[in-house]
C-alpha cells in the first residue's frame, strides 16, 4: 500500500493564478486541503480577450502570494509536502513558463521532487480526485479554451475522438456576448439572457452535424449570429432586448444541440470499446450551463452511461486538479528535473492528428 502524500499545485497555463494543496490518503478519499484561484476578467475586460503578455505579467506577480495562502489555509509548511506539481502546458506560454519556473524554484530550494502536468490531464483526472472513478471513461472537455472528447484510460494514456477544429464553445459564448453588447464572461450572461428568449426564432446552423466523426466547429455559428444581428440593424436600425435574447436563445440552442449530438456519436464510439459500466464525465467552464448539461445528462441516459459533472470549481481552471494529476503522475512514478520545459501545445493523445484552431485563449492542443 502506498503512503500518504501531500502535493502543492500550480497553474497558470490561460487567465487564472491558482495553487493548491491536495492530501491522498490509500483507502481514502482524497482532500483538497486548500484551492486558491486568483481570476483575471478585470485585468483583460477591456480587450475583448485574454491578452497573453498581460497575463503572463499578472501570474508572474501574484503566483508566490496564492502559494503561500494555499500552504496557509492548508496549514502546512513547504516541509510537510511530498512533491510539487505544475502546469508545464498547453497554454499562453508566458503564464506556463511564469509556474514552472516558481516550481523548479520551490524544487531546488526544497529538495522535493518536481512533477510537470499536461493541464489537460488536470481536467482528464479530475473525475478520479472527485468521485473515485475507474478507468476507462468518456470525458468532454468544454470551456473558454478547449473542446475535446478523450477516453481517459490511464494516467498517461488518452484517445482523442475528437474535439474543435476552431473556437472553444467557452469563446463562442464570450464572442457572442460581445457581439451583442453583454459583458465578459459571456457564458453565464448569454444563458441568462437566453432563459428570456425563443430558441426557436432563429435557426442557426449546426456545424459539422453533415460530417462523421466527433470533431466540432464553433466560429461559423458566431459568424452566424453577426449577420442576424446586422440584418436586424439594417431592417430597424437596432436590437431589441427580446431581439438579443432570441438571438441568445437561438445561439445557445445550437450550440447544445452540436454538443449532444457529436456526444452521442463519441459515447457510440466509446461503447464499441468499452461496454461495461460507461461514463460520461464533464468539465471546463462551459458544463456551467444548465441548458447544456440537461441535455448531456439526457444522451448519457439514452446511451446508459453515467453522467458525471464534478462541482464548479474543479470543472474550471484551478490548481486542485493539478495537484491530484501530480499525485498520479507521482505513484506512476514520474518525477520531472530542473530540465522541464514549459509547453505552449502538448495533445495528450500523440497519435491524434493536430488540431488547427488556436483562438483567444491560446492552443487547444
Ligand atoms: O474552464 P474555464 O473557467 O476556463 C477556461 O477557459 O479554461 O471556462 C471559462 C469559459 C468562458 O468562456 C465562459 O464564458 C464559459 O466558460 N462559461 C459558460 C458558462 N459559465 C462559464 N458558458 C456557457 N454557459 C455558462 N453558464
Ligand atoms: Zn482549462
Amino acid at each position: 500500500m502506498s503512503a500518504p502524500l501531500t502535493f502543492l499545485g500550480i497553474e497558470s497555463s490561460c487567465d487564472d493564478t491558482a495553487a493548491a494543496v491536495v492530501r491522498a490518503v490509500p483507502g481514502a478519499a482524497p482532500a483538497i486541503l486548500s484551492s486558491v484561484v486568483e481570476g483575471q476578467t478585470a485585468l483583460h475586460a477591456a480587450f475583448g480577450g485574454v491578452v497573453p503578455e498581460i497575463a503572463a505579467r499578472a501570474h508572474a506577480e501574484r503566483l508566490d502570494g496564492c502559494v503561500e495562502r494555499a500552504l496557509d489555509q492548508a496549514g502546512v509548511a513547504l516541509r510537510d509536502l511530498d512533491g510539487i506539481a505544475v502546469t508545464a502546458g498547453p497554454g499562453l506560454i508566458g503564464g506556463v513558463l511564469s509556474g514552472v519556473m516558481l516550481a523548479k524554484g520551490l524544487a531546488a530550494a526544497t529538495g522535493l521532487p518536481l512533477v510537470g502536468v499536461n493541464h489537460l490531464a488536470g481536467h482528464g483526472l479530475t473525475p478520479r480526485l472527485t468521485d473515485d472513478l475507474a478507468f476507462p471513461y468518456l470525458m468532454l472537455l468544454v470551456s473558454g479554451g478547449h473542446c475535446q472528447f478523450l477516453i481517459v484510460e490511464g494516467v498517461e494514456s488518452y484517445r482523442r475522438l475528437g474535439g474543435t477544429i476552431d473556437d472553444a464553445p467557452g469563446e463562442a459564448f464570450d464572442k457572442t456576448a460581445k457581439l451583442l453588447g453583454l459583458p465578459q464572461p459571456g457564458g453565464p450572461v448569454v444563458e441568462a439572457e437566453a432563459a428570456l428568449g425563443d430558441p426557436h426564432r432563429f435557426r442557426f446552423p449546426r456545424p459539422l452535424l453533415d460530417r462523421p466523426g466527433c470533431d466540432l466547429s464553433f466560429s461559423g455559428l458566431k459568424t452566424a449570429v453577426l449577420r442576424a444581428r446586422d440584418a436586424l440593424i439594417a431592417e430597424q436600425g437596432g436590437i431589441t432586448v427580446q431581439d438579443r435574447r432570441d438571438l441568445c436563445a437561438g445561439f445557445q440552442a445550437a450550440v447544445a444541440a452540436v454538443l449532444a449530438e457529436k456526444t452521442r456519436r463519441a459515447l457510440t464510439e466509446y461503447l464499441a470499446l468499452n461496454p461495461a459500466d460507461p461514463v460520461l464525465a464533464v468539465a471546463g467552464g462551459v458544463a456551467a450551463n444548465k441548458a447544456l448539461r440537461a441535455e448531456l445528462e439526457t444522451v448519457s441516459g439514452v446511451m446508459g452511461a453515467r453522467f458525471v459533472a464534478p462541482p464548479l470549481r474543479l470543472c474550471t481552471d484551478n490548481a486542485a486538479m493539478i495537484a491530484w494529476a501530480g499525485i498520479e503522475r507521482f505513484r506512476q512514478g514520474a518525477r520531472d528535473g530542473m530540465d522541464l520545459s514549459a509547453r505552449p501545445r502538448w495533445p495528450l493523445d500523440q497519435t491524434a492528428p493536430a488540431l488547427i484552431g488556436s483562438g483567444k485563449k491560446g492552443a487547444k492542443a
